[in-house]
């Protein structure tokens, strides 16, 4: 069977300690919200914040990264195939019909999987992260004579934290759908599709 490196050590390095940091401010900040009491508030919105500086400075990497690789080419987004792609959802899957999109190294996302990632990318991202700053520096903005509403930042804030938390429950079953429910996974781990760990570079 055909190998394909597909995922840089920079890019599973990125991507796991974004799930990481991901899932950590899903953790702390529902409980920030008062959803449940696991850390303490106090503890939870210092971990909170430590992570959210993480992930910021980790988002600024990924997106020189993307820049400087030409990676960002990858998310240019296309209809051609979606249908079929729907349908495999839909359907095929469940007549364990092979995936209609084939990987290649200059395409690793299907479609549907492109147009999701850049929006994630160029919508939710910035959302959480303008929301979040403008949270943390709420009072100093306030000083600054910039009175923001509260209300609005929080609501916005905590929209985008619901929809990463959909975006994470749909990538955990999607990553499942591969040709095995591993394969995908060991992809993220390994950098091959279809590889076996001996090749890794
Ligand atoms: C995936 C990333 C993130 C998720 C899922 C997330 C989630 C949440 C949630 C659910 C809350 C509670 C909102 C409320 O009830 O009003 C919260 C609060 C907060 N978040 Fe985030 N957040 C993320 C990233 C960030 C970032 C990047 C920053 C800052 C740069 C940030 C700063 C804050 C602050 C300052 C609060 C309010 C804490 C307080 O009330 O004192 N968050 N976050």
């Amino acid at each position: 069977m055909e190998r394909i490196y597909i995922f840089s050590r920079f890019e599973r390095f990125w991507h796991w300690m974004q799930a990481l940091l991901v899932i950590g401010m899903l953790v702390t900040g529902f409980e920030i919200h008062g959803s449940y009491r696991l850390l303490g508030f106090t503890l939870a919105h210092q971990v909170h914040t430590v992570a959210a500086w993480a992930l910021i400075i980790l988002w600024v990497f990924a997106i020189f990264w993307h820049f400087t690789t030409g990676e960002w080419r990858q998310y240019i987004p296309t209809m051609q195939g979606v249908d079929k792609i729907i349908r495999h959802y839909a359907w095929g899957i469940f007549q364990g019909e092979p995936h209609p999109f084939k990987i290649t190294r200059a395409r690793k996302h299907n479609p549907m999987q492109a147009q999701t990632y850049l929006a994630i990318k160029v919508l939710l991202n910035p959302l959480i992260w303008i929301s979040g700053l403008l949270y943390l520096y709420y009072n100093e903005l306030a000083a600054l004579g910039y009175g923001l509403d509260l209300g609005t930042i929080a609501l916005a804030h905590t929209i985008g934290a619901f929809l990463m938390l959909a975006f994470l429950i749909s990538h955990l079953y999607l990553i499942t759908t591969g040709d095995t429910v591993t394969e995908q996974l060991r992809a993220m781990i390994t950098g091959w599709e279809h590889g076996d760990e001996k090749n890794t570079k």
